[in-house]
């Protein structure tokens, strides 16, 4: 998989006489196998649109995507959306949430029981298959979005703030959950957060983006999920000097930009 953004720029049309939002401009980055690429910033520097962009949701203004060599024209399987909020259909239990997808691709009854088990399972979520979505906790609700997007078997894990509504020891674990779940299957994301901790924790890299217009103007190579997969402490981890140096220096470039504003 290897995911290319280039020289993208958004300009959302003004409507009722506003004027037009450029919410990108220029926008390149790049995305290989394996990577776990964190984008934070101010609210409305661009995180959502950019993540749009890649899903397919919506096309450039100006510049490409390009996925494995084709440029991007619309959504496709190789790319799943896990929400800020969960946006899992109501009317239906676990279980059918779950399988969603696979029943819009036409498997039949019994293959995508044996997909969803695997993916209820991993996501601690056995005993609860017929359990209607409004019953669950909103982790739980969460994890439940999150088997749906694993089992299509994307490429591309495209998560938008996938965390932000949870207390913070459900994120925490939910935060080593996604780390172990990326490790063991080997997808490649794209993760959007507002807390600089968990962007530095999770990611491979991370984007640093401005508003007005949006822009990406750092980046940051990370070692702190390889740590933890090798075996040392999530708080550990995040307790070291090394990881506090740098939280330090990126919540400054962010206070800078709040300030500019
Ligand atoms: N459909 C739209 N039409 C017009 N303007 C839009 C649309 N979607 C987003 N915008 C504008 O584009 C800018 C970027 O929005 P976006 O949702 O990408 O920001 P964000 O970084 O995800 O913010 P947040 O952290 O609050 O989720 C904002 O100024 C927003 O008002
Ligand atoms: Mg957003």
């Amino acid at each position: 998989m290897s995911l290319n953004v280039e020289n993208a720029t958004v300009i959302y049309p003004g409507t009722d006489g506003r004027p037009p939002t450029e919410a990108l401009q220029q926008i390149n980055m790049t995305l290989d196998d394996g990577d776990f690429v964190v984008s934070i910033g101010a609210s409305g520097c661009g995180k959502s649109t950019l993540l749009n962009l890649i899903a397919g949701f919506l096309a450039p203004t100006e510049g490409q995507i390009i996925l494995d060599g084709s440029a991007v024209e619309g959504p496709g399987a190789d790319r799943s959306v896990v929400f800020q909020k969960h946006a899992l259909l109501p009317w239906l239990n676990v279980l059918e949430n779950i399988e969603f997808g696979l029943m819009l691709q036409g498997h039949t009854k019994e293959a995508r029981n044996t997909v969803a088990g695997r993916f209820i399972k991993l996501l601690g979520l056995s005993g609860f298959e017929n359990s209607p979505v409004y019953a669950l906790s909103g982790g739980m609700q969460q994890r439940v979005g999150i088997a749906r997007a694993l089992t299509c078997d994307p490429k591309l894990l495209l998560m938008d703030e996938p965390l932000g509504a949870l207390d913070a020891l459900t994120r925490e674990k939910a935060q080593e959950l996604i780390l172990q779940l990326w490790h063991d299957t080997g997808k490649s994301v794209f993760f959007i957060t507002h807390s600089v901790e968990e962007a530095l924790f999770m990611g491979t890299r991370l984007i640093v983006m401005s508003p007005r217009p949006g822009r990406i103007t750092h980046e940051f190579d990370l070692p702190f999920s390889r740590k933890f997969l090798d075996g040392t402490s999530a708080r550990s981890v995040k307790a070291s000097p090394e990881f506090i140096e740098i939280r330090e220096e990126v919540l400054a470039i962010i206070f800078a930009d709040e300030e500019a504003v």
